[in-house]
């Protein structure tokens, strides 16, 4: 209801009266001012006077209703540890598919390999449950499709020049905007589910030590929309997810990486791997080649791009 009743004072400018949105919306005006006040108290600059109620602005929070809309479920938190422990346990209860937890800001924010993600508010933070019936072996084209999807609305959005580094990072230059966390379940040969978090930085400068960081407020000298960019991404993303085209997801990917033919570190749980990323396997791996001549997969890690002279010590 709150979504209906944004929607209707938004295409009108003047006052909109509550006997006008009661008729249209077919609930009591004392139900209408309830919900009013209830936006009002979100953040919501909406004035009520006695010709009515007149939309005056609104927060960047990606409250459920601002996703009436769209192809997801949406769950906000202002606060929460991490979305990814959230979502596992909305994926194990049983939600539906593209179900998505979003979070102001996490009080312990999770990176690859156990690091951590820094969440300051002014970031945007999620985790999307999906369900797709497929194999677990091919959960990691998903990952790259979403790491595709992101990079591809990041251009479009902000007209700047995102690249994919493997396996889902998305970085302007040399510094990281964007990193993505996935977790799966799988029952016998198919996928109970598929978790995928993203962390991208858009009014948050977080200093990261050993990285470069960039943000979209910082790229762009704006403030973008975290609920925009949020709503836009989920709405390619399951057009994405409806078509499922596996099967070219890796070398179109490969058209937006600034990964390969260059020298690579991957740094894994036990080992590190030292040479040049010459592709990216259909499953997704990446293939390094050695310094002897032979080629080594790697199937997961921290992919540090080493400029010559560090390569070559
Ligand atoms: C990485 O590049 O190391 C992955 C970062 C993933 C961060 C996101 S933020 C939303 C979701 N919740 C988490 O705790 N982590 C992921």
């Amino acid at each position: 209801m709150k979504g209906s009743i944004l929607k209707l004072l938004k295409a009108q400018p003047e006052a909109l009266s509550g006997e006008v949105i009661s008729k249209e919306l077919g609930i009591s005006r004392v139900s209408i001012w309830k919900h009013i006040r209830k936006l009002q108290e979100c953040g919501y600059q909406i004035d009520a006077s006695p010709k009515g109620y007149r939309f005056c602005g609104d927060p960047d929070i990606p409250y459920p209703w601002e996703f009436d809309e769209g192809p997801a479920t949406v769950h906000y938190f202002k606060v929460a540890d991490s979305t990814m422990e959230i979502a596992r346990e909305k994926a194990r209860s049983g939600c539906p598919d593209f179900t998505v937890v979003v979070a102001g800001r996490q009080r312990s924010g999770r990176g690859r390999l156990d690091r951590p993600w820094s969440s300051e508010e002014g970031g945007l933070y999620f985790t999307m449950v999906l369900r797709p019936p497929v194999p677990p072996a091919l959960s990691p084209r998903i990952s790259f499709g979403a790491s595709l999807v992101l990079v591809k609305v990041l251009r479009g959005m902000f007209g700047i020049q995102a690249e994919v580094k493997w396996p889902n990072d998305i970085l302007v230059g040399d510094g990281k905007l964007s990193g993505m966390l996935s977790e799966m379940e799988a029952d016998s040969d198919r996928l109970s589910y598929l978790n995928i978090g993203i962390g991208l930085n858009v009014n948050n400068a977080p200093s990261v030590e050993g990285q470069q960081t960039v943000s979209l407020a910082g790229l762009t000298g704006k403030r973008p929309i975290k609920k925009k960019i949020l709503a836009h991404f989920l709405s390619k993303f399951s057009i994405f997810m409806e078509e499922l085209p596996l099967d070219r997801v890796i070398s179109e990917w490969k058209r937006y990486t600034s990964t390969l033919n260059r020298p690579v570190r991957v740094v894994t749980y036990n080992d590190t791997t030292v040479g040049i990323a010459e592709d990216v396997a259909d499953d997704g791996t990446l293939v390094v080649r050695l310094d002897d001549g032979s080629t080594r997969k790697v199937v997961y890690g921290d992919c540090f791009y080493q400029n010559k002279q560090e390569f070559d010590v």
